[in-house]
């Protein structure tokens, strides 16, 4: 589907005061699946992720580790740098806030703000909880025993009180409501659509868009002793990385926005689907088409934290399971957008069940029946039998149904239906008994096995975008050629040749044995 129109995705930023973990490296893989997809559906894609490397927060952190702000970064951005390569991700661009591209970007878009007298100097007396990097109001906050303010996200809060710079928030309330009203699918899933509407409804006060109480963030234009609100600078990255503030015709801006996705935990929802689109609206710019919010990842049933020691490193993962079976687990365990909840039993059962057994051998059994009974070759067809058609129907329906389910971020669903038609398949093999028909009828024999070969090929080029590896295995063993693995391969008439020569096949999926003593 070549020419169609661009497609825009972005993962958060991350702080660098962290290293990379599970919940992070879930997100940005959200992400990488749905770029692939779109690439091999014929899409112009731009895929961002980057760091957030501004704030008081990573001030802090910087402090703690005795080094200046900037040497801190430095250092701890690289670990989501390596993420990329661990995960095998494909973003074509990583974004650092502290770049001189998204200084002139952040600054260039509070200028037309200010002009537009979207932004006041005032001064802001409230709470502030470091750790979300946000202010609350009175009303949100649980008082400890101990007198302590709490967010609702758990983060403590302290009194601030200092000039500050606002943006009028409170004015976009209605527009905001008609824009959500207008674009129903703007925020996914519905139920947190419905808390978002919920919160603009309830009234929105004008938001503090600058601090004077530390130095580390982009200074404000004209009046450098405020640094901007580091969610004001986080967010611009989305514009900076398309080379804002060009906006003619020709540059990335024109080409790739609004964005199609800005992909955040539910977490940071606020943040992209209220003050986002405000900010935007108020500088003249295009609000993006989507935010979807998905959920959090518990570890064997306990919140991820350090003090728990219990933060799972996506490195860990990738080493003791593989990484293509690592990144199919993230996707398939947990509806996308509910929370989730990794134990090292169901990742072992998706591992032995989804991938072992049910692809993994339908893959080696039918590969070693070509192998040994075709003359290591693509089988001859002859006339197909309704039970034929049925399973090559049932594979040739698949890109639409993956293609819907993507299209609202449903990678469970998307997910489900190809291994519905792994299970046909491996129903169909014990049917039809190909091993049998070896004697008796083997024309027929040929014609199982060729129906077979090419339902993988057609599984094996849906896989790509959630198991590229593992699925180039499986399509180099059915000796389809590199550029010949895209989705327009699916349509009619592009099906495996008889008499294509196959090199002996190798297991892709092995089993995990546990090791005594675990
Ligand atoms: N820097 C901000 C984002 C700015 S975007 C303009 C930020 N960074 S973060 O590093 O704290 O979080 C980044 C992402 O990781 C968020 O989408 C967050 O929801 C996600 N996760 C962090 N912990 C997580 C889990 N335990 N589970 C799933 N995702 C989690 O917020």
């Amino acid at each position: 589907m070549a020419g169609q129109k661009p497609y825009y995705i972005t993962t958060p930023i991350y702080y660098v005061n962290d290293v990379p973990h599970i919940g992070h490296a879930y997100t940005t893989l959200a992400c990488d699946v749905l770029a692939r997809f779109m690439r091999l559906d014929g899409r112009d894609v731009k895929f961002l992720t980057g760091t957030d490397e501004h704030g008081q927060k990573v001030e802090k952190s910087a402090q703690v580790a005795g080094v200046d702000p900037q040497t801190f970064t430095d250092r701890v951005s690289q670990n989501f740098r390596d993420l990329v390569g661990a995960m095998n991700y494909t973003n074509d661009d990583f974004i650092r806030t502290t770049e001189p591209r998204h200084i002139e970007a952040c600054q260039a878009l509070w200028r037309v703000l200010a002009e537009k007298g979207e932004i006041y100097l005032g001064s802001y007396a409230g709470w502030y909880a470091v750790r979300d990097e946000a202010f609350y109001g009175e009303d949100e906050l649980t008082t400890t025993p101990t007198g302590r303010k709490l967010a609702p996200s758990g983060a403590e809060c302290e009194w601030v009180e200092e000039p500050s710079y606002f943006f009028r928030l409170s004015a976009w309330q209605d527009r905001l409501l008609k824009f959500y009203e207008d674009n129903p699918d703007f925020i996914l899933p519905p139920g947190k659509r419905n808390e978002v509407m919920a919160f603009v409804k309830s009234g929105l006060r004008d938001l503090s868009v600058s601090r004077t109480t530390f130095n580390w963030g982009v200074p404000v234009p004209d009046d450098e002793q405020h640094i901007m609100y580091v969610w004001l600078d986080a967010l611009t990255n989305y514009i900076t990385a398309l080379g804002y503030p060009n906006t003619e015709a020709g540059g990335d801006y024109a080409k790739y926005w609004p964005a199609d996705l800005h992909m955040v935990g539910k977490d940071i929802l606020r943040f992209h689907a209220v003050y986002w689109p405000a900010f935007l609206m108020a500088a003249g710019l295009e609000p993006p088409k989507r935010v979807f919010a998905h959920g959090w990842w518990t570890i064997e049933g306990q919140k991820m934290s350090k003090s728990l020691g219990n933060v799972v490193a996506p490195d860990a993962l990738i080493s003791t399971y593989g990484l293509d079976p690592t990144r199919y687990f993230l996707l398939r365990e947990v509806p996308f957008g509910n929370d989730g909840d990794f134990s090292r039993r169901a990742m072992v059962n998706r591992l032995n069940g989804d991938l072992a057994n049910d692809y993994g051998n339908l893959v080696q059994r039918v590969l070693s029946m070509i192998q040994k009974n075709c003359a290591a070759k693509v089988p001859e067809a002859g006339a197909f039998t309704e039970a034929d058609q049925k399973l090559l129907g049932a594979a040739g329906a698949l890109l639409d149904t993956v293609r819907r389910e993507l299209t609202v971020q449903a990678f469970h669903k998307a997910i489900e239906a190809i291994w519905g038609v792994i299970g046909d398949a491996n129903r169909y093999v014990d049917e039809q008994a190909p091993w049998a028909l070896r004697k008796t009828d083997p024309a027929r024999m040929g014609t199982v096995l060729y129906v077979l070969a090419e339902t993988i090929r057609r599984l094996a080029i849906l896989t790509q975008p959630l198991m590229p590896d593992a699925s180039a295995k499986i399509l180099d063993q059915l000796a389809v050629p590199a550029e010949q693995r895209g989705f327009d391969r699916l349509a009619e008439g592009q099906a495996l040749a008889s008499g294509t020569p196959l090199a002996p096949p190798q297991g892709v999926f092995p089993r995990f044995v546990e090791e005594a003593g675990n």
